[in-house]
């Protein structure tokens, strides 16, 4: 079954050809990340307009490099939410459309969740019960997969998501946007012990916390500088010096990076799942990796990074398991939803 994935949840249009949930025959994404970086993260309005831009030429692009057309397409999937409202419209819009102008069925996606089938596009395909960590710029969510679509939310951040807070930590010390990579690079220079920060303390939980890191991170920045911004503040950055800079860089990665492979830890010993993978734009972290090998007793696969982060060959992938199970969605009614539930 050939599924043309749309994915346009955030700053990223993507389209993709996925046969049979598995095999890639293109995947296009077309980043906006140069254009959100100018204001250090990304403009929802701006966003919307880009995605309206370039959503047709992206989608013929990924047409043209599967070598297929509409007539071998089965199926189109697509992101209906979480995101922000504008982005998801233009993608929803689009593949309603296309649904009924080309007669094909259609399946609304959650993004959140089809980040986890990206472990779907590569070589050891995971087994049930499956322990995801979806972890990006939007969201933290733990999730237990007892079979594609049968899965449940172990739990999630209560305020900002882990790679949020690399974002808003990297601009206050003015590392440019995405803020997780500019950290993961800041870092390799640094020593990852010279400042302790407090990590959230849940018990009996599953969920998630990063917004008191972020706090603790600032009020550590204000120390160093021997100034009290009461905010993030464009003035603080030009005071730090690089070493000051990728100090914090790493002590700031180390902690999320440990406080994230506890919790998996801690899952992995209650649930003990046939598989586990790690998915979202955060699992691009090499730091990241590293402590979850240390702390888990299982080597972990994980997927490329450019399905590791936002994609529409994921999209594609979770779309195909929703038309085997005869999910299609009424493309008149099909609607983004900002805040999609699990
Ligand atoms: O999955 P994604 O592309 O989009 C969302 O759904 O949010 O993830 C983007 C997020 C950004 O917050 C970015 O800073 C973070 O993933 N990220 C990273 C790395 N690469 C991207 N965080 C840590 N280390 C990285 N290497
Ligand atoms: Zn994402």
């Amino acid at each position: 079954m050939r599924t043309l994935g749309i994915e346009t949840s955030c700053d990223e249009t993507a389209a993709a050809i996925v046969d049979d949930g598995r095999i890639v025959h293109s995947n296009v994404i077309a980043s906006q990340i140069d254009i959100h970086a100018a204001y250090g993260g990304v403009v929802p309005e701006i966003a919307a307009r880009s995605h309206i831009e370039v959503i047709l030429p992206v989608i013929e692009q990924a047409i043209r490099e599967a070598k297929t057309s509409w007539d071998e397409i089965d199926a189109i999937a697509v992101t209906a939410g979480p995101g922000l409202l504008g982005s998801l419209m233009v993608g929803t819009l689009t593949a309603s459309t296309l649904a009924i102008t080309k007669k094909k069925p259609i399946y609304a996606v959650n993004h959140i969740v089809a980040h986890t089938f990206a472990n779907f596009l590569i070589d050891n395909e995971p087994r049930f019960p499956l322990l995801a960590l979806s972890v990006s710029g939007g969201h933290t969510h733990l999730l237990l997969f007892e079979s594609p679509l049968k899965y449940r939310l172990l739990g999630a951040t209560r305020d900002d998501a882990a790679g949020e807070a690399f974002d808003k930590v990297a601009k206050m010390m003015g590392l440019p946007y995405p803020g997780g990579p500019s950290i993961g690079k800041a870092a390799l220079a640094g020593n990852e012990h010279a400042f302790k920060l407090p990590r959230a303390k849940l018990p009996n939980t599953y969920e998630f916390s990063f917004s008191g890191l972020k706090t603790a991170t600032l009020r550590a920045l204000q120390e160093i500088v021997g100034r009290d911004f009461h905010t993030p503040s464009s003035e603080l950055p030009k005071l730090l010096t690089d070493n000051q800079r990728n100090d914090m860089a790493a002590s700031f990665q180390r902690t999320v990076c440990e406080t994230l492979a506890s919790r998996l830890r801690e899952a992995y010993d209650e649930f003990q799942p046939a598989s586990m993978v790690i998915a979202g734009g955060v699992a691009a972290n090499s730091r990241l990796r590293e402590e979850v090998s240390k702390q888990l007793p299982v080597k972990l696969t994980y997927a490329p990074i450019s399905y590791c982060t936002d994609n529409a060959a994921m999209i594609a992938s979770m779309g195909y398991f929703l038309a085997e199970a005869g999910l299609a969605t009424d493309p008149y009614k099909l609607h983004a939803d900002p805040s999609l539930a699990i």
